[in-house]
């Protein structure tokens, strides 16, 4: 199903930065070509080289990085992906596009693309539940964008409640279930 499928994983700086890794392991375990744009936050969490390993493409997290040749990565990738994961997508990064920010290379790219936008949001429950993050969700759902709710669960703050990202066999389910859609 995901074979040859262009599939851009934004991932950004939360606790669960780590879980992109199963999820870009996975999607080129099935043969889907892979590009991840981190931001400077995710960086704090996770390496860009463990991604650029699982992903054998060169990650990007930089918007002004000097290419090898021309081209306009952000343009680029934003035209050339069938597909774009935010995984974790932290509070901020959901603000940002929700208002129209593009200020890194995630934001912007996503500011670019055609392509559905699927965020799996994951945070704090404070956050989560804060009416700001609520509304800006709401924004991005109006816009288009896709949600993949939080679960319920022991977040890293040490207590249970909702903000914790799902099990990454539901959000591949969740990815399986849009890419049927649009074959
Ligand atoms: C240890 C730690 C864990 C964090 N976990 C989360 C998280 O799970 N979700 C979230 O929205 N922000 C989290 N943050 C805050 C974000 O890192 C912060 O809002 C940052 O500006 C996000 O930047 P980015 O969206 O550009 O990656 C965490 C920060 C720290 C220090």
């Amino acid at each position: 199903m995901f074979k040859d499928l262009n599939v851009v994983i934004g991932v950004t700086g939360g606790i669960a930065a780590y879980k992109a890794c199963g999820i870009v392991s996975y999607l080129k375990s099935e043969e889907a070509n892979v590009d991840v744009i981190m931001t400077k936050n995710a960086c704090e969490f996770i390496t860009p080289l463990t991604l650029e390993t699982l992903s054998g493409n060169k990650v990007i997290t930089d918007m002004f990085e000097r290419p090898d040749y021309i081209d306009v990565k952000h343009i680029s990738l934003a035209r050339k992906a069938d597909l774009f994961l935010i995984v974790p997508a932290t509070a901020n990064i959901i603000g940002k596009v929700a208002n129209g920010i593009a200020d890194d290379m995630l934001s912007t790219t996503i500011m670019a693309t055609k392509a559905p936008v699927i965020f799996a949001p994951a945070m704090n429950n404070g956050m989560y539940e804060n009416p700001i993050v609520q509304n800006n969700l709401e924004k991005l759902r109006s816009y288009g964008y896709k949600i993949i709710e939080p679960s319920i669960g022991h977040l890293a703050c040490g207590y249970e409640a909702k903000g914790k990202l799902p099990k990454s066999e539901e959000i591949i389910d969740y990815v399986k279930v849009l890419v049927k859609e649009r074959k």
